[in-house]
């Protein structure tokens, strides 16, 4: 798994000075979205994506984060070399998974495939690996729509190799990776980068970010996404929104996503309004929360967020449910249901039992038990048998 470490622990909320005195509400009534984003993936039709999150962000977790507002996905950081070696061989020790780097069929687009690695030419042949996957599926109305490289993961690297954010500290590399990728692509496919504001915050490493960051739009790239933490913070501490916002001051000309400290749907319009940037990537705010994309929507119409019902809540997790079950089979469904039902729980009036009966589950009809027992028989009825009957599989356990 990759890009979060083991301490990726929530930081407090860090705003910018003055940003808390914002009028989201205002703000969103009146905004105007920046027309290059739909021009340059179409379908994009809010300032906002839901963002790599390894580990969670699969096909499920996108279609159902589509299914309530959300107008793009990218995929969690996927390594060259696993894409290259077909998923065999690296799932243990690297980054990322390879299914969850399949994209989910027509109703998950526009989607980004996100690639990480060390060596230019094997982000290229990656590139074309995923352009080859494309050809296969209904493209362009299934498929890779966008390819985003990776240049913010701090992860450490391996062999004395950079990857990820560590490119940071080695910028004529990293900007040699953008090249070969830019290269790989075809011109239809945008390419699109992630990074982090600097690798730390040395005089040196902030001059390395405006090189990579000014050689990517150079290169052709359509976007980058600034996520406002340094490397060496890795997810720890406030992401700094002033940083962006004189990023986009000096450099309003270009499209710039911000990324960090995005917890509710307000900080979506306040980050907006603060920094100015063209749109926000929504990473630990929407994990267990699909209901933010609806709310952000309804705050674009002048109209007050809701927070999910119990149905919706219920409806919402079958569905995930059902789709994980599908793509995933049901071995990998039990584990990646757990961690759901647990960070959905924070919505239910009763969370801290719902989550303590998520934590204790063992199976995925143990798993559908808590859902009777707690968000009501409502619903469609689904099966696990059902669903088990038809893929032909057994009963697992959770633990596995
Ligand atoms: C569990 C986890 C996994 C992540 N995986 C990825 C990834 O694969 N690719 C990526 O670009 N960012 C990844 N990120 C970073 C997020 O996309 C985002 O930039 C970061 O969490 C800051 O936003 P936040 O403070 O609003 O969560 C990950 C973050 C977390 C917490």
């Amino acid at each position: 798994m990759a890009c979060h470490g083991n301490n990726a622990t929530a930081p407090s909320p860090g705003l910018a000075p003055g940003a808390g005195e914002i009028d989201c509400a205002a703000f969103a009534r009146g905004f105007e979205m920046d027309g290059r984003i739909g021009e340059i993936v179409a379908g994009f039709d809010g300032p906002f994506f839901q963002a790599g999150l390894a580990g969670y962000s699969d096909a499920a977790m996108r279609i159902v984060a589509r299914r309530h507002g959300c107008p793009y996905c990218v995929t969690e950081a996927l390594l060259d070399r696993t894409l290259l070696a077909g998923g065999r061989g690296f799932a243990k020790a690297d980054l990322g998974e390879l299914h969850d780097n399949v994209p989910g069929g027509a109703e998950d687009h526009p989607l980004a495939g996100q690639i990480m690695g060390s060596d230019p030419d094997e982000m290229a042949a990656a590139v074309r690996k995923m352009v080859e996957r494309n050809e296969r599926a209904d493209y362009p109305t299934a498929g890779f729509a966008a390819i985003d490289v990776n240049l913010a993961c701090p992860v450490k690297k391996i062999k004395r190799k950079a990857r990820g954010g560590h490119w940071l500290r080695e910028p004529e590399g990293a900007i040699e990776i953008l090249r070969a990728v830019r290269e790989a692509a075809p011109e239809h496919m945008a390419a699109t980068v992630k990074m982090r504001r600097s690798f730390d915050d040395t005089p040196e490493m902030l001059r390395s970010f405006e090189r990579v960051f000014d050689a990517a739009y150079e290169l052709g790239y359509a976007w980058v996404t600034v996520h406002a933490r340094t490397v060496e913070q890795k997810y720890i501490g406030p992401s700094r929104w002033d940083v962006l916002r004189d990023l986009v001051a000096r450099r309003g000309d270009r499209v710039i996503f911000g990324s960090g400290d995005i917890w509710n749907v307000h900080d979506v319009f306040r980050m907006l309004a603060y920094t100015g940037v063209s749109g926000v990537s929504i990473a630990r705010g929407c994990i267990g929360n699909p209901w933010i994309f609806r709310q952000a929507r309804q705050m674009l119409a002048g109209e007050a967020p809701t927070r999910p019902t119990i149905i919706e809540q219920r409806r919402a997790l079958e569905e995930h449910f059902e789709i994980s079950v599908a793509i995933n089979g049901e071995k990998r469904a039990s584990f990646m249901m757990r961690k759901f039902g647990i960070r959905f729980s924070t919505h239910h009036p009763r969370s801290e039992d719902v989550r303590r009966a998520f934590i204790g589950v063992k199976s995925l009809d143990e798993w559908r038990g808590v859902l009777n027992a707690f968000y009501g028989e409502a619903g469609e009825e689904m099966s696990v048998a059902g669903i088990r009957e038809r893929r032909g599989g057994e009963s697992v356990n959770m633990s596995a």
